[in-house]
């Protein structure tokens, strides 16, 4: 949908602070000297002045745009239409909204039923937001002869594109992992079938301001519609979609703003404020462009303030500067009552505990976060690929003699500050394994400290004919190491589905139930799975406020993704069986060593979500949640108090075709 006069005379008249110029372009930095620039991707604004943080980070442009009470009552006044849709809650309790009972069997409104939206007020919505809302058309639709939007060269770059993350984290809707949304529409099923929205959201509002989210946060509440947020799609279990829903796309949200100096209760330092949309590649290029390191995930296209802060987020230099989220030092949010607050050590302190770590898709939307940043530090490391069987020279036994000698020392090496991320993937029964560290490094060492690190375990391998030789590296900042040693990572398969556990260290105290559980792993690996392995360590350093981050992430040594893939052509019922097998029986079998799992990167049918993803944490969260969300306007699956509505109509998985209902009281 376009801009429209109509909106502009509409805002202009009713609103002061929402003049359109400012919410479809508000993206601008302010630079030491006051001269304002266009923010895009490579633009960083220098900041020259000392925040002192008994107040509040500064506001960044897109935060200064709001929809507060004066402007919706200038909005009634024009008499223009009747605007309690998109108005702030009649009882709100000290900011926070009041339950309403809401009887089992009750639906979010769904397309089709009579409460659904009619087109004028969804045309309306668009005029108050500027524009910025997109009635959903399946990233795929090029592909379908009979869309409308059959296009047959867009069809093709789309389809040499689809497994790179930025294909699907420029689409308003599309997700990277399709089978949550039914793997509707794929490129690849064009021919004569038809394109259908399946999981996808009805409608995504491409925010560039908060008012524009406090407008869809509003009219969702108002309507009863289910609300999604989407920033690039990352999520492995189908959190960033959700049939019938209006979502809230917040990738457009670019800003980088770089303060030389904040001073918190628990902090003094350089920092970045981040918009929500930022993604991995660009904090990190922020960060080289100003000498710094920053703390991110691996993947370039994954969202630094969306679900990866939320969640934890685990990254090359955790070893040393703890999780993603203990860089955390304030954060803006929509609240579920439509609200716009700034949670920080002083204010709003539930949920400045809460949001660093409780998840996305729970609380609110968050607008921004502010980030420490650390010195520019050197690192060194290794990288291999080594194919082991019989048809390579390496029998599998000498195998898993290697990788068991490479396990004991997980704990060993995280204490030394070791990343160490590396992927073991079966060749097919009896023909072995190809295993690929992608890479392992160590913040802060030299290369000849690496080596003597890993002497040990060299000689260990050269004694069971192991045959190995590394590739080293070392560079004097993290950009280069980044860029020149981890992998390509492609996005969107279809018809393959991970969970994960958390091992943690005390395990390495009893070499009786060490072996048992290397014993457990390789048996799991042997059965078909892949193993997507993180030798690391996620304390909190000292001085961290607490936050809600799982204390299983705490206490860990060693993060292990499993999965399978499947052809399409199997029948439904063997499709079944390998899904279950993946949550029923190989992570069944690793849950005694490993309770936790990562509530980014876990299984969407994680029995028990609450104690795996949220650890002791759960309890408190949920309290928060209750308080802040009483409605349940903030739902995904497997987020915090998410038991009480299901998606319908699923069987053994849990995906996002379905009206969302409520299902039950906990
Ligand atoms: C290839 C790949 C590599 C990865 N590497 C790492 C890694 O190294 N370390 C790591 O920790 N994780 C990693 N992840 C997992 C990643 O952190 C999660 O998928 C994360 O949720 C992505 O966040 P996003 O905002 O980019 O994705 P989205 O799918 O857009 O969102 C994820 C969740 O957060 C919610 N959300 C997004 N934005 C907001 C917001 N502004 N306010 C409120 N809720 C919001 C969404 O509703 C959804 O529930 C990787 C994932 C992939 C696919
Ligand atoms: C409301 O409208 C009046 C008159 O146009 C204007 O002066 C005032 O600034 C507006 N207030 C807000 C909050 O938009
Ligand atoms: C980004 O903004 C800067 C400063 O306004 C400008 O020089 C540059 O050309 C812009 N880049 C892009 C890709 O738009
Ligand atoms: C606006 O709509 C609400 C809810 O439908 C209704 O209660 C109210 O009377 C309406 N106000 C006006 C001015 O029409
Ligand atoms: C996308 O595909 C086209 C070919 O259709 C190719 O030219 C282009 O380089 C691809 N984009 C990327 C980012 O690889
Ligand atoms: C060590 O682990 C084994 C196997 O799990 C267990 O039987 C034993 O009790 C443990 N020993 C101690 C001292 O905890």
């Amino acid at each position: 949908m376009g801009v429209h006069s109509f909106t502009k005379a509409l805002l202009l008249a009713g609103a002061a602070v929402l003049p359109l110029s400012q919410l479809v372009a508000a993206q601008t930095i302010v630079v030491d000297d006051g001269i304002v620039i266009a923010a895009n991707e490579t633009t960083v604004a220098p900041a020259a002045e000392v925040v002192e943080l008994d107040s509040e980070v500064p506001l960044v442009e897109a935060d200064v745009i709001q929809l507060t009470d004066a402007v919706l009552a200038n909005l009634t006044a024009l008499q223009l239409t009747n605007i309690s849709l998109f108005g702030f809650p009649a009882d709100e309790e000290e900011g926070t909204l009041r339950k309403r009972d809401v009887p089992i069997g009750t639906c979010r409104v769904f397309p089709g039923d009579s409460r659904w939206p009619s087109k004028l007020v969804w045309f309306l919505l668009d005029l108050l937001t500027g524009g910025a809302l997109i009635e959903t058309v399946p990233i795929g639709a090029v592909c379908y002869p009979n869309s409308g939007v059959y296009d047959a060269a867009k069809c093709q770059t789309l389809k040499d594109n689809w497994t790179k993350g930025e294909t699907h984290a420029e689409d308003p809707t599309s997700v990277m992992s399709p089978l949550y949304q039914g793997e509707t529409c794929m490129p690849d099923n064009g021919g004569s079938s038809t394109c259908k929205l399946g999981g996808f959201p009805s409608y995504a509002v491409a925010v560039r301001n908060v008012a524009q989210i406090q407008l869809a946060v509003n009219f969702a509440r108002n309507a009863n519609l289910r609300l999604v947020v989407k920033n690039t799609g990352h999520d492995f279990l189908g959190k960033s979609a959700g049939a019938g829903a209006l979502s809230i796309w917040t990738h457009k949200l670019k800003s980088i703003n770089y303060i030389k100096s904040i001073k918190t209760k628990s902090y003094s330092g350089p920092a970045f404020k981040l918009g929500a949309g930022v993604q991995v590649n660009e904090l990190y290029e922020a960060a080289h462009k100003y000498g710094f390191t920053a703390v991110g995930g691996e993947c370039p296209t994954v969202g630094v303030t969306g679900g990866y802060l939320a969640g934890g987020g685990h990254s090359p230099v955790s070893s040393i500067y703890g999780m993603g989220s203990d860089q955390v030092l304030s954060i803006d949010v929509v609240l579920p009552n439509g609200r716009f607050i700034t949670a920080d050590e002083t204010h709003n302190t539930d949920l400045f505990w809460a949001i660093r770590g409780g998840g996305g898709a729970t609380f609110g939307v968050v607008t921004s976060m502010t980030v420490k940043v650390h010195p520019k530090i050197s690192f060194s490391g290794a990288k291999w690929t080594i194919l082991a069987g019989p048809a390579f020279g390496i029998p599998e036994d000498v195998f898993w003699g290697a990788i068991k000698a490479y396990w004991r020392k997980f704990p060993a090496y995280a204490e030394q500050g070791s990343y160490g991320y590396s992927t073991v993937f079966g060749l097919g029964p009896g023909a072995g394994y190809i295993w690929t560290m992608q890479p392992w490094l160590v913040p802060g060492m030299s290369l000849a400290d690496f080596k003597t690190m890993i002497a040990p375990l060299l000689a260990e391998w050269a004694e069971l004919g192991f045959p190995l030789e590394p590739t080293y590296f070392e560079h004097d900042n993290f950009y280069d190491t980044w860029t020149k040693n981890f992998p390509d990572e492609a996005v969107a398969n279809s018809n393959m589905r991970t969970a994960a556990r958390l091992f943690p260290a005390t395990v390495w105290d009893n070499a009786t139930a060490l072996e048992d559980m290397l014993d457990a792993v390789k048996a799991v690996v042997e059965d078909g799975s892949a193993l997507i392995q993180y030798n690391i360590k996620a304390d909190a350093p000292t001085d961290t406020p607490d936050s809600a981050v799982n204390t299983h992430w705490r206490e860990a040594a060693w993060f292990g993704i499993m999965g399978a893939a499947w052809s399409a052509e199997l029948a439904a019922d063997e499709i079944e069986v390998i899904n279950r097998r993946i949550t029923d029986n190989w992570m069944e079998r690793l849950r005694a060593w490993g309770p936790g799992s990562y509530l980014n990167e876990g299984d969407v049918m994680e029995p028990n979500f609450g104690e795996a993803y949220f650890g002791t944490n759960y309890e408190r969260l949920l309290q928060i949640k209750r308080q802040v969300d009483p409605n349940d306007l903030f739902w995904a699956p497997t987020a915090v108090g998410s038991g009480r509505w299901a998606v319908s109509d699923q069987g053994w998985l849990t995906k996002q075709t379905g009206r969302l209902c409520r299902v039950g009281e906990t």
